[in-house]
């Protein structure tokens, strides 16, 4: 007889709450939602969220969906204009993701909305969903299931032949039911737009909001489109070996060029897990003290180190001023 796999189990109560105190740790938890199944961690914790984009495979840091339990909640992170909190009410508990304004006193990490100025919210009513947001008291950052590239997971079986031993726990709670992922609005100027299609028909969201934009005929917009898209204001240089006392260095292991006029470390060990979660938080830091040049070593393009890389050219790309 095979022994039973602890990692992969009937979403009861016991396993919820063996689900919820991974989280709280810093682990990974597959879970079912009505979309499709997740991988969830504590948004609030940059290290567990790096280590689900090593898991995901993504070769660059796409912003993750931010479960949260209630409108309430999300309005501690988001600034909720009037026509998003109309959706909210009219679909949440549901399959709508609302991208508002990240407030600054919101504690996501930044990865998580891969240093953007917003954030994907949304109010999952799938019990088994649920009932892990109450009990672990965290918003869950979570994409859907799948190896980036493959079809998503909507029983919790994909999730383990995607990932097998790779989560700390797979929550099995049966097929998700409506098996399309959810669907994504955002806000230009104040005036919605559909971001990506899924579950809720863009006629249903114009019921709310009046016509829109990113209908059927619209244009979709994938977020390294979008124009708030985070870029620092001080230019960046890549792979620096040697600094000038005007730049800013944002250094990666131990051996660190000196000279610069401020330094912060994404890894003194050389850990792209570690650099990952201070990415975005130190190109922030080091830029709000207005240096006119980040500096940046070179970083291996391996693992993390392809999507840390990916970013930073992103941030070299000629632009316009800023607003
Ligand atoms: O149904 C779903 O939405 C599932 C379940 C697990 O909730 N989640 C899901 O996550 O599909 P993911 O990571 O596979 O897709 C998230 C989508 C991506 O298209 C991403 O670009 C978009 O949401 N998104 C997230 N944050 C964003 C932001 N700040 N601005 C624009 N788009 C954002
Ligand atoms: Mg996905």
């Amino acid at each position: 007889m095979d022994l039973p796999d602890k990692r992969f189990r009937t979403a009861d109560g016991a396993a919820i709450a063996e689900a919820a105190r991974v989280l709280r740790l810093g682990g990974l938890v597959a879970f079912p939602t009505e979309t499709v199944y997740g991988i969830g961690a504590d948004a609030t914790n940059g290290d567990a969220v790096a280590r689900l984009f090593a898991t995901k495979q993504r070769p660059r840091f796409n912003p993750l969906i931010v479960h949260v339990r209630s409108l309430l909640e999300a309005e501690e992170f988001g600034q909720f204009p009037s026509l998003a909190r109309d959706l909210a009410e009219r679909y949440w508990p549901g399959p709508l993701t609302l991208v508002v304004p990240r407030l600054s006193s919101c504690p996501v990490s930044l990865l998580a909305c891969a240093g953007l100025d917003t954030i994907a919210l949304r109010s999952p009513s799938h019990a088994v969903a649920r009932a892990l947001l109450d009990t672990a008291k965290l918003p869950i950052a979570a994409p859907s299931a799948n190896v980036s590239g493959r079809v998503t997971a909507t029983r919790a079986e994909h999730v383990r032949s995607d990932f097998g031993e790779s989560l700390d726990l797979v929550l099995d709670g049966g097929p998700a039911p409506l098996g399309l992922e959810s669907t994504v609005v955002g806000f230009e100027a104040g005036r919605p737009v559909i971001l990506r299609p899924g579950a809720i028909p863009h006629e249903n969201i114009a019921v709310v909001t009046g016509a829109l934009e990113g209908g059927p005929n619209g244009k979709l917009r994938s977020p390294g489109q979008l124009k708030n898209h985070y870029a620092p204001r001080a230019r960046v240089q890549m792979n620096a070996i040697a600094v000038t006392p005007e730049q800013a260095l944002l250094a990666f292991g131990s051996d660190v060029p000196v000279g610069a006029r401020e330094t912060l470390n994404l890894s003194r060990t050389g850990d792209l897990r570690e650099a990952a979660a201070n990415l975005f938080t130190m190109l922030r830091a080091l830029d709000e003290r207005g240096v006119v040049e980040i500096a940046v070593m070179p970083i291996p393009e391996m693992g993390l180190g392809e999507a840390i890389n990916d970013r930073l050219r992103r941030a070299t790309a000629p632009r316009g001023p800023l607003p």
